[in-house]
């Protein structure tokens, strides 16, 4: 991987995490994320930044909000886009993913963006591939472009991430979007918290340098704000809980929980949501829900990595 920075905003030319990044680059990509959201305010809501720019968006697993909003923040930017998602692929004919990403990048392809279920499957072609490659999620380990539009969101409502306190509830042991917004929010100076069950607290919590609560009630007296995480199901091995509706009763979020705090903190949400497990409808539709601002964000975020990553000149 280069890490030379000449010349470019970003150290790295990938985008495979947050981990490692420097509070000034987390600024640099909400700050250009800001001045995308402008050109989406527009009539007429496109710009040629990356016109002749070819893009792959590779989704070996399900989504609907990263791959729309990739796919719409490449045709803001003029880009040239192709969709492969696993099924209908040669994948099922035994085809690896180097292969595939091979032979997609033979067709000049200049940027590939990458869901797959593997942790590290972005880094592994990163080190393989000519292209800028983007984590749009990998297995449990890192969804950074939906932490950057969870701290634009909370940028937006609160001025500053200096000191503000965010809470991350729920299924955080199989959750690429808590560590990614744990990195991310650590850099630009936010106080974490980590809250849920303990068999869904992953075991190295202490060297995070987070707060650990395992007692909702707590985390909401606490919080500026709550981002509440989806029980991953598809990602869990073995019965991490007695039952859906023991777990909604004890750390699902609802309007009763929320009254008995002094003051109700800003709510986040990634998607999908199961609505009544760990969110009740009547706070996810609430007015302190900023969950579909953090949607319209994602589109802004993602076209200013794309710029950032592949014509930074163009914000130099
Ligand atoms: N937040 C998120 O990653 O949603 P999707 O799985 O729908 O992309």
């Amino acid at each position: 991987m280069d890490h030379e920075r000449k010349n470019r905003p970003l150290t790295s030319r990938h985008l495979l995490g947050l981990e490692g990044l420097a509070a000034e680059e987390i600024k640099t990509i909400l700050d250009a994320s800001e001045a995308m959201k402008e050109i989406l305010d527009r009539p007429i809501k496109k710009v040629p930044t990356l016109r002749g720019v070819t893009v792959v968006n590779l989704f070996f697993e399900a989504s609907t909000r990263t791959r729309i909003s990739f796919e719409l923040a490449e045709k803001r930017l003029s880009a040239d886009l192709v969709n492969f998602t696993k099924i209908g692929s040669s994948v099922s004919k035994g085809e690896t993913l180097l292969d595939t990403a091979r032979n997609i990048e033979a067709m000049r392809v200049e940027v590939v963006v990458i869901r797959h279920q593997s942790p590290g499957a972005p880094g592994f072609l990163a080190d393989r591939l000519h292209s800028v490659v983007i984590n749009a999620g990998d297995g449990a380990h890192e969804h950074p472009t939906q932490a950057l539009l969870d701290m634009l969101t909370l940028r937006q409502k609160f001025g500053d991430l200096k000191g503000l306190r965010v809470a991350i509830l729920g299924d955080i042991s199989h959750s690429r979007v808590a560590m990614s917004n744990v990195y991310g929010l650590k850099a630009m100076g936010a106080e974490v918290m980590l809250c849920g069950p303990p068999t869904l607290m992953p075991r190295n919590i202490d060297a995070l340098g987070v707060k650990v609560s395992y007692k909702v009630d707590e985390a909401i007296a606490w919080a500026d704000a709550l981002n509440v995480l989806r029980l991953q199901l598809e990602r869990q091995q073995s019965a991490l809980l007695p039952s859906l509706r023991e777990y909604a009763l004890t750390f699902g979020i609802t309007l009763q929980r929320l009254g008995k705090a002094k003051r109700t903190p800003v709510i986040l949400h990634p998607g999908p949501i199961n609505r009544g497990v760990e969110i009740e409808s009547a706070v996810a539709d609430s007015d302190a829900s900023v969950i579909l601002d953090q949607v319209t964000n994602g589109v802004a975020v993602r076209m200013a990595v794309l710029v950032l990553l592949s014509a930074p000149e163009v914000l130099m």
